[in-house]
């Protein structure tokens, strides 16, 4: 069955982070869709086996070296792709990074690196896209938040607090550009193996653990989002803006075992 609402043919799609993990599946699903796009990271080299993936399937894909912790680097990133593409109708704002430390162990320069690629990078992408999208009257961003924009966690406390940031924004930029024909979400992905978090996963027991508080009873894997990062990109989601989609296997309704022993299943 195919919704042609859910079709982005002819859609162009800037992802940051595409070097590796979450930023490939988000892509990789977009292409999949019908949309044409441009890839980000630091290190251009990276992005090259993706994007001939990409290409493979018969999209246009171009990738492009772009720091979110630097202002310049944004706005040529934006410049050079309304210069390939001549317009951009997608933004996928996942490009980040996470420093797992106890709360007393965090260092200055620990905050700043996660605050300023995950919030302010965030922000001054969605403003360099945003002023593009504006001209089109048309757009679709889409931030990627976390189970920590909802819920507090030990040793996340600097990532939570960028998360959380990112939960916000979503809800007033959406308030922002809704009247220039742009919405504003927030994809919110619960626990899913990457890089990023490997060495959480190198501990049987605590996979064991992590599972069992999940209503579903299994981390996500990567075919959990696209359904969610197609649908915000597209038509299906047109009257749906500022709100925060949990792709967490109900990690965040609480998860607490409230029943006596008795009456588990
Ligand atoms: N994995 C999870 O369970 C999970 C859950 C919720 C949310 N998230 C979020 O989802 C996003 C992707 O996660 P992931 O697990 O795939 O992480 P990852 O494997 O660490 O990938 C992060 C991506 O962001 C890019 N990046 C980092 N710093 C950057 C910077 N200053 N400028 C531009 N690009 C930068 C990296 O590219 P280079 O290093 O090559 O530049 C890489 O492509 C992140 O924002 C993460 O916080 C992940």
């Amino acid at each position: 069955m195919s919704l042609k609402e859910f079709d982005l043919t002819g859609r162009v799609a800037v992802v940051t982070g595409c070097s590796r993990g979450l930023g490939q599946v988000f892509a990789r699903a977009l292409a999949e869709a019908g949309a044409d796009l441009i890839i980000t990271s630091r290190n251009i080299e990276s992005l090259k086996p993706f994007q001939a993936e990409i290409e493979a399937l018969g999209r246009r894909c171009m990738p492009w070296a772009c720091d979110v912790r630097d202002q310049k680097s944004i706005e040529r990133m934006a410049e050079a792709a309304f210069q390939r593409a001549g317009k951009i109708d997608i933004l996928v704002n996942n490009a980040g990074c996470n420093v797992r430390k106890p709360a007393l162990d965090v260092t200055w320069d620990d905050w700043n690196l996660i605050l300023d690629t995950n919030l302010r990078g965030t922000f001054f992408v969605s403003q360099a896209i945003g002023r593009l999208m504006i001209e089109e009257k048309y757009g679709r961003i889409i931030n990627i938040g976390s189970v920590t924009s909802v819920n507090g966690y030990a040793g996340l406390g600097p990532y939570g607090a960028s998360r959380g940031g990112v939960k916000q924004l979503t809800m007033s930029l959406a308030d922002d550009w809704g009247v220039h024909g742009i919405t504003v979400n927030c994809l919110a992905p619960g626990w899913f193996k990457t890089a990023q978090n490997a060495v959480m996963y190198e501990d049987a027991e605590w996979v064991e653990y992590l599972s069992d508080r999940i209503p579903l009873k299994r981390p996500g894997q990567p075919s959990d989002l696209r359904g969610a990062i197609v649908f915000l990109a597209s038509e299906a989601s047109a009257y749906i803006t500022g709100q925060t989609l949990l792709v967490d296997g109900g990690i965040t309704t609480g998860a607490v075992r409230a029943l006596p022993k008795r009456d588990r299943i």
